[in-house]
């Protein structure tokens, strides 16, 4: 295996993402993000949460390195007035909207800042743009952590608050993103 330093730089190109499975189950045990239950979800969690069908995990590696991972699943989020530009076209207004949730995102903290978090978020934007052709699907939605350093990463990847969430500690915010018109 290759090791790598967060002072290297990578090619964000060469970064590639495989669904989670029992073929690379073992490189979960020693990722490690800074955050212990986002650890403990990937190693522990992730592969039964897939098979009960869930969230599907992702992983994404750098020269056979895992580099980061992400789990996604469908959403619907109460926007009310803050799409009013795709709502005024819609017939009848709907309570919630269709979205594809981003239930977990961690970066291994030796290649955080360097932008493989970011592509990742282009990647399942991507993802999500080509399947709301077959099943509908507008925003993106992530029960972000409320820390200044994620709050500025999904803001600067387009996503705006929606809603405090986490109970009385506001620890989580919901925050979203148009994945068809961002900005
Ligand atoms: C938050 C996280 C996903 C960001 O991924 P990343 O690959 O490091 O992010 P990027 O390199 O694409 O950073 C993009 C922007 O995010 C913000 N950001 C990311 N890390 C930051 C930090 N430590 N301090 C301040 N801003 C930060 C900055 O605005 C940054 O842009 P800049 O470097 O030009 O200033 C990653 O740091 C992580 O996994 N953290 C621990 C787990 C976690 O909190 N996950 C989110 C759960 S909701």
């Amino acid at each position: 295996m290759t090791e790598h330093k967060s002072s290297d730089t990578i090619n964000i190109k060469e970064l590639r993402i495989e669904k989670l499975s029992e073929n690379n189950l073992k490189f979960t045990e020693v990722f490690d993000c800074g955050d212990d239950d986002l650890n403990e979800f990937l190693k522990d969690d992730a592969f039964h949460y897939q098979k009960g069908k869930i969230a599907v995990t992702y992983l994404c590696f750098y020269m056979n390195v895992l580099v980061g991972y992400y789990s996604l699943s469908n959403d619907a989020i109460e926007i009310k007035g803050k799409a009013k530009k795709i709502l005024d076209k819609l017939k009848k207004r709907q309570r919630t909207y269709p979205a594809i949730k981003i239930g977990r995102l961690g970066i291994d903290k030796n290649f955080s800042r360097i932008g493989i978090g970011t592509k990742i978020i282009d990647v399942i934007v991507g993802c999500a743009r080509v399947h709301s052709n077959s099943v509908g699907c507008r925003y993106a939605s992530v029960n972000a952590y409320n820390q200044p350093e994620v709050v500025a990463f999904y803001k600067k990847n387009n996503f705006k608050i929606l809603k405090i969430t986490g109970g009385e500690e506001g620890d989580t915010l919901l925050m979203y993103r148009d994945i068809i018109e961002s900005g």
